[in-house]
């Protein structure tokens, strides 16, 4: 992105220039950028005070674009909800009244996750809509489970691994017993496998976590993501600054035994094609007046780099976000109402709430036509399911 330059502004607009081209100069660094004085020095440039909580408790209230739809909540389907990133968002959408659905492959932190957004909605929110302590836990591993029907707009969690489609299959028939309407999709699960590894599908795990897994969750979704009232379907993924090191190649994780494996390499192709894919999504979804994003949350002091890459966290330890900054995007992007706003960033990559290339060089910008061959690969891949390792 390039800084604007305007040399005989108003105050405001020298103000706004400078702003932009600090960010420019510091998104130029990029170890600076995704660090978190790269987030506080954004906050302070353009105003939001640090306060990553900001996004979610003024730019909207859950109420405030459902004006056909009464008194429903808006409801948020996350994945990998159960900590960092993820439950820092889930927690600051409770906050502001949303309803959570919360989906996490392990089923004790999917239930201190849900338990903690319980809380906060009954606390913040002032809403009572949950009975009780109980909170509610469905494995999706255990094919052919009935969940029940739950009272209406109550937050609830699904355990199941993203990247085991048959997983998601069940995953989408709870969420579609209770809900007849998704506002906001966030694909936030992710890690780094350490060795090569494979789903029941035959699938390599960083391709089928990452790209496949949020993938079939989104197709199998839309036609409960309606835009009804004034808010804008959207989905979100939860990309990472990896990817700039890759170009666009799917044959990388769909062929992995022709390429020796390293677990961040492998990881960030797979980021690189959320990038890409949600690019595509984004036109496809434009004519319903759905959205869809992808983001970096910046260097984030998480599980998953703590044990994806150890030494690089360390080594970094001073200068990583906590969880709450590494939200922040992904609360403005939920929480932003303004149309003009939205479609102009409909499709975009962004860090600290504005759009940034998705390339540092040439040779990393993929051609359209590349980027659609990959989204309907993959698009048959999920709907063929399983390949022979
Ligand atoms: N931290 C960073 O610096 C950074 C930078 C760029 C991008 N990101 C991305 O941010 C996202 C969130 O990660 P985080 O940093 O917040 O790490 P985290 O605290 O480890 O959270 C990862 C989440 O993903 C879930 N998850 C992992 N594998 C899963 C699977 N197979 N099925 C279902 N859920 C799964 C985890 O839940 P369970 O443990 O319950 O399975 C957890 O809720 C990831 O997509 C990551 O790639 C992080």
């Amino acid at each position: 992105m390039q800084p604007r330059c305007v040399l005989n502004g108003s105050p405001s607009d020298l103000k706004s220039s400078f702003a932009d081209l600090t960010d420019f100069c510091l998104e130029a660094s990029i170890l600076g950028s995704f660090s978190k004085f790269g987030y506080l020095l954004r906050s302070k440039l353009y105003g939001w005070d640090g306060n990553p909580s900001v996004a979610a408790n003024t730019i909207r209230s859950p109420q405030a674009g459902t004006q056909n739809t009464g008194e429903r909540h808006l409801t948020a389907v996350i994945t990998g909800f159960s900590s960092g990133i993820g439950l820092a968002t889930a927690a600051g959408l409770a906050r502001s009244g949303w309803r959570i659905i919360g989906i996490s492959g392990n089923k004790e932190r999917c239930t201190h996750a849900l338990k903690s957004i319980v809380s906060i909605r009954r606390e913040d929110s002032g809403d009572e809509s949950h009975p009780g302590e109980n909170v509610f836990v469905y494995d999706a591993s255990r094919q052919g489970g009935d969940c029940g029907a739950l009272p209406p707009g109550i937050s609830h969690a699904i355990t199941a691994n993203v990247a085991e489609l048959s997983q998601i299959d069940e995953a989408v028939k709870i969420i579609r017993q209770n809900s007849s309407q998704i506002d906001l999709l966030i694909h936030c699960a992710g890690k780094i496998y350490q060795n090569m590894d494979f789903t029941e599908d035959g699938f390599e795990s960083t391709l089928a976590l990452h790209v496949l897994g949020p993938h079939l969750l989104t197709k199998t979704l839309l036609d409960v993501m309606t835009a009804t009232g004034s808010y804008m379907p959207r989905v979100i993924w939860v990309s990472s600054g990896g990817m700039y090191a890759v170009p666009l190649d799917l044959d990388r994780l769909l062929y992995p035994n022709r390429y020796r494996y390293r677990a961040a390499t492998a990881y960030a192709y797979a980021k690189r094609i959320q990038v890409e894919l949600a690019e595509i999504w984004a036109v496809k979804l434009a004519d319903s007046n759905r959205l869809a994003f992808s983001m970096h949350p910046g260097f984030v002091d998480t599980r998953a780099i703590r044990e994806g890459v150890p030494a690089f966290t360390k080594l970094m330890k001073p200068f990583l976000r906590t969880p709450e900054q590494g939200a922040d995007t992904l609360l403005y992007l939920a929480t932003l109402s303004e149309t003009k706003k939205l479609l102009a960033l409909n499709g975009s990559f962004l860090l600290d709430r504005k759009p940034r290339s998705t390339s540092k060089i040439k040779s990393g910008i993929a051609p359209v036509s590349k980027k659609i061959l990959t989204f309907d690969a993959i698009d048959s891949l999920v709907s063929g399911r399983g390949r022979s390792k």
